[in-house]
């Protein structure tokens, strides 16, 4: 391939798109579906048997080809979305106006506010179990004794924004009542209860092979119309409300995500561990071109803080997350948080990459002399343009290495004299090459500007 243009995984200069949905079902792993994911598991077995003589022949089941009258234009999400998520840090457990207010209370304490993380979004397990008499969807009185409303209006008092979860299907993932029917009514209950960001999960709806089971493993579920009768929804509600995809990347959401919501989960659910991050981020090297202003996709809430990874692994997790144009959800314990965490997530450059208006993903580039990637697996050469430059991302993917590029081997860049400046680091300079002596599994990123 020639220098200065994108490498897809398969090695060929294609500006990045990997065009098939490859990332291991078996990465469905958030607490609440260890145990769906055992029994799905069975049914994904028996799925790619069956598959296999069915796919010449499928016939879209109804709605699967829905025509799409509308896009997405909410004016919403024209960066991605900052803040924060409870589920990756205990589950259901902190789905309460208590945890709510606590989380409010140490994003501005922590400064994180102040860094950009504005959505403070609780996920499932805040509703009773049960819909009232009138068909509403209600907050369990146990955990949100003076209901949602009070606590919004306390997060907006403080100036943040204020997000809940649902599901499109019959029930959430952890059994609570789904929107599947009650769109309408669901969306205007959001509105008047102040919410800011909606996430609307994907268990329990139909699926092409049949029945309703709580994750369809078919990539090709019956997904599009349930989220285009939510976005109408939320579009009618009288409040504008970002609408957060959350179907694990079935139906190839990243190719018509953006007339559908701000942003779509494009993975299964991240586990904390590096292989699983290195796997989200090396499937969304190849949907780089989907992302815009509007519409991004979402490689799932922040792992950081939570054990898994060590500090560098944590830097490559936030710097990954941020040049592929990924919203960024803190998904730990705040109270807990680590200063060398904290760091990382509050760093000015890197939020201004990720926060860039120009809004596009970065992807993997072949520098000359370096091997082609390999589908699947974490590439170390990433970049992606500004609105004033280039950024390039150097991530030591497979252990401890020594990273090194030309600039003119850089989409956008090319001969000559160049800036830069490393955001981790602080570490500036000019020049024509960049060489980077990593530890294992650690990033650093590069904002690259035209020397004057
Ligand atoms: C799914 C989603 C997760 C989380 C859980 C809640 O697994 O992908 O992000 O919202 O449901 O049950």
């Amino acid at each position: 391939m020639n220098s200065g243009e994108y490498a897809s995984a398969t090695g060929q200069a294609d500006n990045g798109y990997i065009c098939r949905w490859n990332v291991a079902e078996s990465s469905f792993l958030s607490p609440q579906n260890a145990k769906a994911h055992r029994k799905s598991m069975k049914h994904f077995v028996l799925f790619i048997a069956a598959s296999a003589i069915q796919n010449a022949g499928y016939a879209a089941p109804t709605g699967q080809d829905e025509p799409l009258t509308k896009r997405l234009e909410n004016g919403l999400g024209r960066t991605p979305a900052l803040g924060y998520n409870n589920w990756n840090n205990g589950g259901c457990t902190h789905a309460t106006a208590d945890a709510a207010l606590k989380v409010a209370n140490l994003l501005i304490s922590l400064g994180l506010k102040d860094a950009g993380y504005q959505y403070l979004n609780i996920d499932d397990c805040w509703a009773s179990k049960a819909r009232n008499s009138t068909g509403h969807l209600v907050a369990d009185p146990s955990k949100w004794p003076q209901g949602i409303k009070a606590v919004a209006d306390k997060v907006h008092d403080m100036g943040l924004k204020f997000g809940l979860y649902g599901d499109a299907g019959i029930m959430t993932c952890a059994g609570y009542p789904g929107s599947q029917g009650h769109e309408v009514q669901d969306a205007k209950t959001l509105a008047s209860w102040g919410i800011d960001y909606w996430k609307h999960d994907a268990c329990y709806l139909p699926c092409a092979t049949g029945g309703t089971p709580p994750q369809c493993w078919d990539s090709r579920s019956i997904t599009k119309e349930y989220y285009a009768t939510m976005r109408e929804a939320l579009a009618g509600a009288g409040r504008p409300i970002l609408f957060s995809m959350c179907q694990w990347g079935r139906d190839s959401v990243w190719t018509w995500g953006k007339d559908y919501g701000n942003s779509w989960r494009m993975s299964n659910d991240i586990a904390n561990t590096w292989s699983s991050l290195a796997e989200i981020a090396a499937n969304a090297a190849g949907m780089a071109q989907y992302a815009a202003p509007g519409g991004f996709n979402d490689l799932d809430m922040l792992q950081v803080g939570n054990g898994g990874l060590n500090e560098n692994e944590e830097r490559a997790h936030v710097g990954l997350w941020a040049i592929a144009k990924s919203p960024i959800l803190i998904g730990t314990d705040l109270s807990k948080l680590k200063q060398s965490t904290l760091n990382i997530l509050k760093n000015k450059a890197l939020i201004a990459i990720n926060q860039d208006s120009l809004g596009k993903a970065a992807t993997y580039f072949r520098p000359s002399g370096k091997p082609a990637p390999v589908n699947g697996r974490l590439y170390p050469y990433w970049a992606g343009p500004l609105s004033d430059g280039v950024v390039v991302g150097l991530v030591a993917s497979d252990g401890a290495a020594t990273l090194a590029f030309n600039f003119a081997d850089v989409p956008g860049l090319g001969s000559g004299s160049w800036n830069w400046s490393e955001v981790f680091t602080g570490t500036t300079g000019t020049g024509t090459s960049i060489s980077a002596a990593l530890a294992s599994h650690d990033m650093r990123v590069y904002k690259i500007t035209k020397a004057t």
